[in-house]
């Protein structure tokens, strides 16, 4: 139901739309395009990488061809993920060549989790690659690339976390101007657990939190600048222990409560969690805060006990069910969100059975689901008693008819509610307007276009397969400008 940017639509890069601040505008302007795949770190990485290349006089565009610099930021979570990269790099190669027939040059290189795993290969697999550069090392653009003018091919895949966020804290600070209504801010990355599918712990190293003080700093710019939703981003977010100017270390719930106190900030989101790190403060900011949304994507993988050890998840079935009793007890109007992995080693009809009454007891209001795919370097691809590609196949069609059905149950239960949204674009019919509902459901409206950054009173008229479909409620204030009073109208369910 959500549009969450995840490996799953890998099948879906999107481009990275032109910076909206600090872009240098001159006669020697270079485009740079910037293709994402995979979750929102990338997401949030791809702006950051157009940042620290603007004022080096590169301006982003939506155009391959108009290119002197595409970047492939990239996945490697399955194995379908990282083959993406090679045949859009044969596509790129295409284009390269068509540019120098006009006298055009063009750099290409490979950021995101590939570069981080493969470095080196890349550009031996694929030589029009002149740069490969790895998560961490996103400020060292400018230098990398003048190695690259100079006619170097360049390898970039250190762990120098600390760097990148300073350097992250150090744009906050910049003036922003305005900036759409949602935004993600990191602030936390990397992943201890090791779960034994897992590459993210060997493609974003050891988790490493960003301090109070830098966060809350760049929470304050992007309210400032017309941000009225922030989702915080980490690997492993609920996991954050980020230092506070005493020296104190925070959580992600004091974190939370920290960033509700800003002017402007009327709503918040973190993903992903992992069901370990639930705590019983940030469980409470549920509870607590009204600007906490009431959706919770937390993955759970299996249902199987078996399973769930052999996937190191470190926690039981029972152990998950008594945490979510706790989570809708704290917040009965939560919807809850997961990712499911199908045919993992030695998971046998009845570990799937598992899997399947876990969920017709959970209830999700959406999930994400995934075939098992071996990936170089992790337990996992090792272990005895793979399953065939035909019954992971057959069970993830499974899978996915009994969650669609429960998505579907959840998306008709808003029917006749009235919630708040918020409004963040215009919608692919004159004077539609769409937004998101406080359960991460796209909301489609008819609005005036002025309304966009605004949260809206909206009745929920009728239920799509993809989105809601609203109405605006008559008499509410127009609160487009951040600041003015917000006006709650009857009925308003969140
Ligand atoms: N940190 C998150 C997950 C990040 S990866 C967590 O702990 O839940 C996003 C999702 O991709 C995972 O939740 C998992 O469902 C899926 N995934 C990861 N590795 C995979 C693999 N080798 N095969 C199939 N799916 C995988
Ligand atoms: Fe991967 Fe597990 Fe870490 Fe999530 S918690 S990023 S699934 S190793
Ligand atoms: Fe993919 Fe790396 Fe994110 S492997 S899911 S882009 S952390």
């Amino acid at each position: 139901m959500t549009s969450r940017p995840e490996a799953e639509q890998e099948t879906t890069p999107s481009a990275v739309s032109p910076a909206q601040d600090q872009t240098v505008k001159g006669t020697n302007t270079r485009k740079v395009f910037v293709r994402t795949y995979g979750c929102q770190m990338n997401v949030y990485d791809s702006e950051r990488m157009t940042d620290v290349l603007a004022p080096e006089g590169f301006e982003a565009t939506d155009d391959m061809e108009d290119a002197d610099l595409v970047i492939l930021n990239t996945c490697h979570i399955r194995e379908k993920a990282a083959e993406k990269v090679y045949s859009e790099l044969g596509r790129i190669r295409k284009v390269k060549q068509e540019r120098a027939r006009h006298g055009k040059d063009m750099m290409v290189g490979v950021a995101g989790c590939v570069a981080q795993a493969e470095g080196e290969e890349i550009s031996r697999r694929a030589p029009i690659v002149d740069l490969v550069v790895g998560p961490q090392s996103y400020h060292q653009l400018p230098g990398l690339l003048s190695k690259v003018r100079n006619g170097n091919k360049v390898v970039e895949t250190e762990f120098d976390i600390d760097a990148k966020f300073d350097h992250l804290s150090a744009r906050a600070e910049r003036p922003v101007m305005k900036r759409p209504p949602a935004a993600f801010l990191t602030v936390q990355e990397g992943c201890d657990k090791f779960c034994t599918f897992c590459v993210v712990p060997y493609t974003r190293g050891a988790e490493v939190s960003r301090s109070v003080e830098q966060i809350v700093a760049e929470a304050e710019r992007m309210a400032a600048a017309g941000v009225r939703e922030v989702t915080l981003l980490g690997q492993n977010v609920n996991a954050y222990h980020g230092e506070a100017k005493d020296g104190s270390i925070w959580g992600l719930g004091r974190l939370l409560r920290r960033l509700a106190d800003i002017d402007g900030l009327d709503r918040l989101r973190y993903t992903t969690s992992h069901p370990r790190d639930m705590d019983d403060d940030l469980i409470l900011a549920h509870r607590d805060l009204k600007s906490l949304m009431p959706y919770l994507h937390l993955p759970v993988q299996s249902g199987s006990d078996k399973i769930l050890k052999s996937m190191n998840r470190r926690h039981t079935r029972d152990e998950y069910f008594r945490l979510i009793d706790r989570i809708r007890e704290a917040a009965p109007d939560i919807a809850l969100s997961g990712d499911f992995i199908v045919g993992f080693p030695d998971e046998t009809d009845q570990d799937f059975a598992d899997t399947m009454d876990l969920i017709r007891r959970v209830e999700y209001g959406s999930a994400f689901s995934f075939k098992y795919s071996q990936r170089p370097g992790t337990p996992g691809a090792t272990m005895d008693n793979q399953v065939p590609e035909d019954v992971k196949s057959a069970r993830l069609a499974e899978l996915q008819a009994l969650i669609s059905g429960q998505q579907k149950a959840f998306n008709a239960s808003r029917r006749g509610m009235v919630c708040d949204v918020l409004l963040e674009k215009k919608g692919r019919n004159p004077g539609q307007i769409v937004g998101k509902s406080p359960w991460l459901q796209p909301v489609q409206l008819d609005a005036a276009e002025d309304l966009i950054g605004s949260i809206q009173a909206v009745e929920i008229v009728e239920i799509g397969s993809n989105s809601l479909f609203g109405q605006l409620i008559a008499g509410q204030d127009d609160h487009a400008n951040p600041g003015l009073p917000r006006l709650r109208s009857k009925g308003d369910v969140i």
